[in-house]
């Protein structure tokens, strides 16, 4: 029938189709097949880890396969291969986590099962500004705050938590939070009537996610206060005391101390007991970034890295790094409860239902920088129920042991030299040929750069760049348990291979 400009029964023909439950039987079963074949050829290294090709022609073909003009009027028969045909190339142009030779970023190949659960969240929708909308959704991730909290050494009902999109958004809203408890009128004033500008003593290699959540927060970047490193470039204590003990005769306001478990560059675990005790004598908010090393707190071996962690007032841990779920899924800890009611001095009248007040606490939107915001704990609250919480002790054991075992081998090679030794699972060295003795920084720093696109462009193995005291680095993350000694000693005989074949291409 016809109504104004549309024909609505016209109209919902064509979209049959799309929403035909049939279809989602034909081509999931298709799916199934077609990513467990995937896998098993990805972990058993038939094919390589990446097949390099630049982002011009990847956009080129993505854009032909979007097709031209109206929509192809396909029967079920045709749209099942047409799905199959857009899965298979989907799969093949990738960058293979589960590939034995991804020794990359800190970036896991997700566990498989994790990713059936994802999909159930993505198929219902269970998007969760409100409890309403995503109520199993809410239910997972309070279910999951419950338990890591537990896990930090919390009690229950003392503290509190939230799931947002990734270590970037989870530090700025932790310290957009600190912010307000530091500055409580900044919220409804912003940072004008401050007469000494506000001040974060930052552990010099936080991420870069910390300076830009300064900018965004109105500090500015001039806010940072780096805290210098020691020699394992852990934070240096005393140099954060001389810092603390400076903002405060110059009546700078001291939004907080970000340190890190770990941090990013070489991994290095800050020590937290003797930072928190520093923080308690200055009254100030001690910020951990543990989006990496959080997950130490599920070793059976590694939990000592982060002793203390208990102590800080809001943590960051990223399950989409070592709890091996697909992103995003970080966390934002308050060790106590009300402060997660301080980072938005703000009320949506839609959003908060006066009829209802007992719902507050989890309509999660009220704590959270997005609105509508993924149902993000379907993977890990899927994947730890099925396997127990055994399964994530394993995966950090593993790759953290596997940090040392490439530490070892690199000691013993004499040309190669490992850059520090390493606490976990992220290990930065260089290639060191005899052909470069004498060779100036500056050569041998971009020499590891060109190696490693080199070596990535020709797609045995992904591992990444990085630059350590203004000098080109090689840096890999173990992260995979697939990830042998074999593989390790596969990857120092490619960067042999490559480093000499450009050596002697000059
Ligand atoms: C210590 C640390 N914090 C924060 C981040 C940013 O996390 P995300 O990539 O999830 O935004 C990273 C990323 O590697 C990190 O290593």
């Amino acid at each position: 029938m016809k109504r104004g400009l549309i024909d609505a029964e016209v109209i919902r023909d064509r979209l049959q189709s799309a929403f035909d439950p049939s279809l989602v039987e034909s081509t999931g079963a298709r799916l199934a097949s077609l990513l467990a074949r995937h896998l098993d050829r990805i972990q058993s290294e038939q094919v390589g880890v990446m097949r390099w090709q630049s982002p011009a022609e990847q956009v080129e073909r993505a854009a032909e396969l979007l097709g031209e003009g109206g929509a192809p009027d396909l029967d079920l028969t045709a749209l099942v291969e047409r799905f199959e045909t857009l899965v298979e190339k989907a799969l093949k142009q990738g960058n293979q986590l589960h590939h034995p030779g991804y020794i990359g970023h800190q970036v896991p190949p997700p566990i498989p099962m994790a990713a059936w659960f994802d999909a159930v969240g993505a198929m219902t929708n269970q998007v969760m500004a409100i409890y309403e909308m995503g109520p199993w959704a809410v239910a997972m991730e309070q279910a999951m705050v419950e338990r890591l909290g537990r896990a930090i050494g919390w009690r229950s009902g003392a503290f509190s938590g939230l799931i947002t999109h990734g270590g970037n958004l989870a530090n700025l809203t932790a310290l957009l939070t600190a912010r307000n408890v530091a500055l409580p009128d900044s919220w409804a004033q912003g940072l004008t009537g401050q007469d000494e500008s506000p001040a974060l003593l930052v552990q010099s290699d936080a991420h870069y996610g910390v300076t830009r959540a300064a900018g965004i927060l109105g500090l500015g970047e001039a806010a940072v206060i780096p805290v210098p490193v020691d020699s394992r470039r852990r934070m240096d204590v005393s140099a954060l005391l001389e810092r603390l003990g400076r903002c405060r005769r110059e009546g700078r306001p001291v939004i907080a101390v970000v340190a890190c478990a770990c941090a990013t560059p070489v991994g290095a675990f800050d020590p937290l007991p003797a930072i928190a005790e520093a923080c308690r004598a200055f009254d100030v908010w001690l910020h951990v970034d543990a989006a990496h090393g959080g997950s130490a707190l599920l070793s059976r071996h590694h939990r000592h890295l982060v002793s203390g962690l208990e102590l800080a007032d809001s943590i960051v841990w990223d399950a989409h790094k070592m709890l091996y779920v697909p992103g995003l899924c970080a966390f934002v800890f308050y060790r106590h409860a009300g402060h997660a009611k301080r980072t938005f001095d703000q009320e949506a009248s839609y959003l908060f239902d006066p009829t209802a007040p007992e719902l507050e606490d989890y309509n999660v939107g009220l704590r959270t920088i997005e609105c509508t915001k993924r149902a993000a704990a379907f993977g890990l609250w899927g994947v730890w129920s099925l396997f127990g919480e055994g399964l994530f002790a394993d995966l950090v054991d593993l790759s953290f042991s596997m940090g040392m075992v490439f530490f070892e081998r690199l000691e013993r090679a004499d040309d190669f030299e490992p850059l520090h030794r390493p606490q976990c699972n992220i290990v930065v060295f260089r290639y060191r040929p005899r052909q470069l003795n004498g060779a100036s920084d500056q050569v041998l720093g971009e020499f590891q750069l060109r190696l490693r696109r080199r070596l990535v462009e020709q797609g045995e193995y992904y591992i990444v760049s990085t630059t350590l005291e203004g000098m080109g680095a090689l840096r890999v993350t173990i992260i995979n348990p697939l990830t042998t000694d074999r593989h390790l000693d596969g990857l120092l005989e490619a960067l042999r291979r490559e480093g000499q074949t450009m050596l002697s291409e000059g």
